[in-house]
């Protein structure tokens, strides 16, 4: 029998419980740091050290983490279902925990790109890009990130899977960025559609979903024996 899809969206939630700071939490990264200042082609024509460098950490930081009960409960779930990850984030931690089917939809954080052909994209060897690293055609590398203001290229293919969606899990965003926010309007109607964030997130774009308030790890873990229990 084919199995049933699950279309996953995730956002910088799923990664708290393994220490990575979230964006827009009281503490989080949107707080310490200027977007403007740091995650927009603006501020990287004006300071590419500062943007660079705000980078190089992040990057860095994620050579000290793993990933936690959430990212594998979601590798669980492909023993039984077509399991598609659909991520904001730009860390690895659902392909380190095994996940087969992940999508960037923000970039990666350990490649980089040629800042004058788009198509040319780099795993950067370690956590520190420098000022010099350049492309095949010479120019600087940049991170290879969508900045704020920039268009989010796999949009339509985030767009059609959601489409195929026979179940959509959304965990540990705050669903204030778009377009990444509307994926799940997607869905087809009568799929159900769970969220699980330990926060009041605004649902009110999004009938019929079914709330789980709880941290990814617990939340993740619980719906994840739920439906692997429900499917025979
Ligand atoms: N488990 C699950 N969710 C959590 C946890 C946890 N342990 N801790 C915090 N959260 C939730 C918060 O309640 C919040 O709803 O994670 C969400 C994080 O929201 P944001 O910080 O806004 O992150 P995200 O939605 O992923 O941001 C979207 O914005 O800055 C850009 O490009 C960046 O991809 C990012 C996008």
């Amino acid at each position: 029998m084919m199995k049933k899809r699950i279309v996953v969206l995730t956002g910088a939630g799923v990664s708290a419980e393994s220490g990575i700071s979230t964006f827009r939490d009281s503490g989080g990264l949107w707080e310490k740091y200027d977007i403007s200042e740091v995650a927009t082609p603006e501020a990287w024509a004006r300071n590419q050290d500062l943007v660079m460098e705000f980078y190089n950490q992040r990057r860095k930081q994620l050579y000290e983490v793993e990933p936690n009960a959430a990212h594998y409960a979601l590798v669980k779930l492909e023993e039984k279902f077509d399991v598609q990850i659909i991520t904001q984030n730009v860390d690895d931690l659902h392909e380190r925990a095994g996940s087969k089917n992940v999508m960037h939809l923000h970039g990666e954080l350990k490649k980089v790109r040629s800042s004058v052909d788009e198509s040319l994209v780099y795993e950067l060897d370690g956590w520190e890009l420098k000022k010099g690293d350049k492309c095949e055609k010479g120019s600087q590398l940049r991170p290879h990130i969508v900045w704020f203001g920039e268009p989010v290229p796999l949009i339509p293919e985030a767009a059609n899977l959601s489409s195929t969606a026979d179940i959509y899990i959304i965990i540990g965003t705050s669903l204030n960025v778009y377009p990444a926010a509307g994926l799940v309007s997607y869905a087809p109607p009568n799929c159900p559609i769970y969220l699980i964030d330990p926060a009041m997130v605004s649902v009110s774009h999004i009938p019929g979903v079914k709330v789980i308030r709880e941290k990814a790890g617990k939340g993740t873990a619980q719906l994840a024996e739920q439906l692997l229990n429900e499917t025979s």
